[in-house]
């Protein structure tokens, strides 16, 4: 299991979550963050700092942001599992349905 990054991280990205993160698992993507699914530890030290409200344990994710499950897994594909954000900087591998999503500023 894993915790995932949900939609009010996007075109937020507070980062305060990556500053807890024990293992550097919480990568920089365009327009959000994304943990990696096997890197990720399951410790839970990011999802209370997140002023939005993003991160969530996988199976607490709600409904109406299941597929973010999917997305937190696929920004993945070509980047693999470097085991370190910091050293990875921001990578431009937003997934499509990330990319295409309407910005999303306006109310935060
Ligand atoms: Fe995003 Fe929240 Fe982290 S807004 S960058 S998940 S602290
Ligand atoms: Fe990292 Fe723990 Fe969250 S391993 S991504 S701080 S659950």
């Amino acid at each position: 299991m894993t915790y995932v990054i949900a939609q009010p991280c996007v075109d937020v990205l507070d980062k305060a979550c990556i500053e807890e993160c024990p293992v550097d698992c919480i990568y920089e993507g365009d327009r959000m963050l994304y943990i990696h699914p096997d890197e990720c530890v399951d410790c839970g030290a990011c999802e209370p700092v997140c002023p939005v409200e993003a991160i969530y344990y996988e199976d607490d994710v709600p409904d109406e942001w299941k597929d973010y499950t999917k997305a937190n897994v696929d920004f993945f594909n070509e980047l693999g599992s470097p085991g370190g954000a910091s050293k990875v900087g921001k990578v431009s591998a937003d997934p499509p349905m990330i990319k295409e999503l309407e910005p999303q500023a306006e109310g935060h």
